[in-house]
Formats: structure tokens, C-alpha cells, sequence
């Protein structure tokens, strides 16, 4: 089938690849010219495993190209994809502009029946807004049908994620668009689901905010644990084991990142007040999160009064391992607070980009874990990158002005700390323990 998809990012990449894969004819458009020139000669922008593998495969096998010219993407495409970015607004609103002004260029560009499905995760109604900028634009029914197909991919594993997901929503009313993306989703392994364009909108929304909430639930359960005693490892697995439950995302860190969790649970909550309908549960859930992220820094000011000068050292910064991916990571708003307290932050991740550079760059950015933790005077781990699990904690603890570790994704045990001559150790529900 003859596809075109609007926007490269994540999401828009990742699908115009799997097409490819299953032998479909693919052209991408993206307004970025340098995005552009880089996809075309076989590099990928983001770190995805998998993905500039099978880019260069499907550019040799002459199944994917990129443009910037969307009239002919569009005029050369059976079905349309709608890949483009919605930000959060400042009062938590989702941003739609993008996926509007792509609306209207592709509206004028039909000229003859075209199916146009909307992957950009947007709030309930936007399918019908599309429609009415096409119908307002002079079309009528005859030339096309507009899909709500939401994405619930992972980064990391967002090729497996799409081409074996758990399931495929299209929401639709029309029997002959959903007849061709039947037949385009067929070679996939998914289930699929037909519903309308705004139950298949809010699906996307109640799934990340539902998966967001597991994640505070169990952090504040985590949180008591320090508190009595408790260890929430435990707690976890135990809870995981009754099916209803499932030990998916009960995992107690320092709570939830990425370009989804934090900026889907704030829309739905401004969905529900544009109707009116309350969103308790999610609100408690942002702002569980929101003072889970910065626990390490209350537990280091707990310990030392005074930060002035004092080195901490930052284990990862990516906002979850696999990814290269700092938005909304908690490590960000820990070394902003460090920061606003005087402290001096020396921070290690392999994938660090030079975005982060760009964001802090009075940071020192080191090359491995012995020159991160010279001088410094606490450790705080935010990310669970695989070397951090077998680290030599003896050698850290030696070379460390102080040996406290705050370990703010549970993979250090407490007795391997305590052996190694750690002085002072936290972490999130899994024991804890200060000598002075
Ligand atoms: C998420 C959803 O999983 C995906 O379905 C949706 O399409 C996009 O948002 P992603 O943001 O890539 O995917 O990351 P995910 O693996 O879900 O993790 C999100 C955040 O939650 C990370 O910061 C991770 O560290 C945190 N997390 C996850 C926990 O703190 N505990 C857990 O048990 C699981």
C-alpha cells in the first residue's frame, strides 16, 4: 500500500518503518530539512535499538523516503498518517496547532479518496475538528475518512512494541476506511480493536494515566516503608502475584519521566475540567510524582544541612535506561534544586546528549563512575543503567570525600552497601541506614 506519514519523530518513525517492513511503499514528510537529510542517508536522530538497521534496509529495498514536499507525499498516498507533536500548554492543555496546520496542507492537497488517521495522541474531539477543516476546505465524504489510531509504544523497544503490540485501536465509523487499515494491520501481531474516534482518543489517555498512577500508588506505599520498616521489593512482587493486580509498573523509584506519562496525565485532567468532569486520582497521581522525583534532594539536605560547595554525583540522567531521552526526567529537576541549593553536580550517563549540555552547562559531565564520584560527597542514583548493578562500591566508596548513596531506582542492596563502606545509604522503601 502507498503510505505517507506526517512527521518523524517517535511515534511517526517508528510506524513508517514497520510499514516498510511489511512491504509497503512509504514517504515520509517532515518540515525539519536536517532531519530530512540525515534519514535519507540511512542515520537515525534518536537512539532506538533496531531502527537505523532496518531504515537502511528499507532504503535499499526502496520502501521508505523522506521529503519535505507534502503535496506529493499526499497526492502519491492511499492513507495518511498523522504523526506530529503535541505539547503540553502552560495551563495543561494539549497543543493541537501542529496536527491542525498539517490538516489543512492535506486537505488541499486531496485529490482523490484518501484515508487520513491520526497517530499524535490528542484530546477527545479532535477527530471531529479535522473533519470539519476538511469539509470547510471544500471536501466532502467522497474523498475521505479520518482515523483515530492512538500509539502505545515504548521507547526502547518501540519497533517490538509496534509491530507486536497488545493491541491496535481504530476509531472510525467509516466500514471502508477501516476495511484498508484492517488489511494494512493484517501482517501485524495485534489485536484489533474498532470503536469510535472518541472513545479510541480517550483510550490512549485513560492508559497512560492508569499506568502513571500504578507508579505513585506504589511510591507512596514505598514511601511508608522507610518509614515502618517494610521493604516494598517485597511488597511488589507479592502485589504483582494476584493477576488482577499484575506486577507490571509497580516498580518504587523516584518516580515517572519520559514524553507521555507526565504530559498525558496533565491533559486528561484539563480534558475533564473542559467538561467538567473531575479528575481526583490523576491530580493526586502528578503530584505524587512531582515530590517522589525530588526525595533524593530532601534526603541529602536532611543529612547535610548545608549543600554550599558540596560535590553530588548524578548516576544516569536519561529519564528510564535503553533511550538517550532526558525529557522530563527526574534527574533534571533533582540537579536544578541541587543547583538552587549551592551544591556542585558531577553527573555520568553513556547516552548523555548535548541537549542536556546545552540545558546545564556549568555541569560537569564525566566519562566514567570513578571520575563522577572524585571528591563528591553523595552519590544519587536516577537512572537504572545496567553498570550501575554491578558497580564496585568498595573503590566508589573509597575515592568519595563521603560515602552516602541514594539510590533512587532500588538496585544497590542495602548489606552490599553497608560491606562496602558505604556511611550513609537510602533508598525508595528498600532500607535505609545513617552512621553519623
Ligand atoms: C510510556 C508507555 O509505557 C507507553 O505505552 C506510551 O505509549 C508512552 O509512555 P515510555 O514513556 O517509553 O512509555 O516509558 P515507560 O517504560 O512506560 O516508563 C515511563 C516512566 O515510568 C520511566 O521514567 C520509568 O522509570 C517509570 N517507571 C516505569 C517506574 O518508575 N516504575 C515502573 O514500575 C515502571
Amino acid at each position: 500500500m502507498k503510505i505517507c506519514v506526517v512527521g518523524v519523530g517517535y511515534v511517526g518513525l517508528v510506524a513508517a518503518l514497520s510499514f516498510a517492513k511489511y512491504n509497503n511503499d512509504i514517504i515520509c514528510v517532515d518540515k525539519d530539512i536536517n532531519k530530512i537529510k540525515q534519514l535519507n542517508n540511512g542515520i537515525i536522530p534518536i537512539f532506538e535499538e533496531g531502527l537505523e538497521e532496518l531504515l537502511n534496509t528499507c532504503i535499499k529495498n526502496k520502501k521508505i523516503s523522506f521529503t519535505q514536499d507534502l503535496d506529493v507525499a499526499i497526492k502519491k498516498s492511499e492513507i495518511i498518517f498523522i504523526a506530529v507533536g503535541t505539547p503540553t500548554n502552560d495551563d495543561w492543555s494539549v497543543d493541537i496547532s501542529q496536527v491542525i496546520h498539517v490538516a489543512n496542507e492535506i486537505s488541499k492537497a486531496i485529490n482523490k479518496y484518501k484515508v487520513v488517521v491520526i497517530k499524535s495522541t490528542v484530546p477527545v474531539g479532535t477527530n471531529d475538528k479535522i473533519k470539519k477543516i476538511f469539509l470547510n476546505n471544500g471536501l466532502n465524504d467522497k474523498h475521505f475518512d479520518i482515523v483515530s489510531n492512538p500509539e502505545f509504544l515504548r521507547e526502547g523497544k518501540a519497533l517490538n512494541d509496534f509491530l507486536n503490540g497488545d493491541r491496535m485501536v481504530l476509531g472510525c465509523e467509516s466500514k471502508r476506511a477501516l476495511k484498508i487499515l484492517e488489511k494494512l494491520y493484517r501482517p501485524f501481531n495485534t489485536k484489533l480493536i474498532f470503536t469510535t474516534p472518541q472513545t479510541a482518543e480517550l483510550i490512549k489517555y485513560a492508559s497512560n494515566a492508569f499506568l502513571a498512577t500504578k507508579i505513585s500508588f506504589i511510591n507512596e506505599i514505598a514511601n511508608l516503608c522507610s518509614k515502618v520498616n517494610a521493604n516494598i521489593e517485597t511488597i511488589s512482587y507479592a502485589l504483582g502475584l494476584d493477576n488482577r493486580i499484575s506486577a507490571e509498573f509497580l516498580k518504587a523509584g523516584i518516580g515517572y519521566g519520559g514524553s507521555c506519562f507526565p504530559k498525558d496525565t496533565k491533559a486528561l485532567v484539563s480534558i475533564g475540567k473542559e467538561y467538567n468532569s473531575s479528575f481526583n486520582i490523576i491530580e493526586s497521581t502528578i503530584e505524587v510524582n512531582e515530590n517522589q522525583r525530588l526525595l533524593p534532594v530532601k534526603l541529602v539536605c536532611e543529612h547535610y544541612n548545608d549543600l554550599n560547595g558540596k560535590i553530588i554525583s548524578i548516576f544516569g540522567l536519561t529519564f528510564k535506561p535503553g533511550t538517550d531521552d532526558i525529557r522530563e526526567a527526574p534527574s533534571l529537576y533533582i540537579i536544578n534544586e541541587l543547583l538552587k541549593k549551592g551544591a556542585k553536580i558531577k553527573c555520568y550517563d553513556p547516552m548523555v546528549s548535548n541537549e542536556i549540555k546545552n540545558i546545564y552547562p556549568d555541569i560537569i559531565y564525566c566519562n566514567n563512575i570513578y571520575e563522577t564520584v572524585d571528591n563528591s560527597s553523595c552519590i544519587i542514583i536516577c537512572t537504572e543503567l545496567m553498570e550501575f548493578y554491578n558497580m564496585n562500591l568498595k573503590e566508589l566508596a573509597k575515592i568519595m570525600n563521603y560515602p552516602m548513596l541514594i539510590d533512587g531506582r532500588n538496585i544497590i542492596d542495602m548489606e552490599k552497601a553497608k560491606k562496602s563502606g558505604f556511611q550513609c545509604y537510602y533508598s525508595i522503601g528498600n532500607g535505609s541506614y545513617d552512621n553519623n
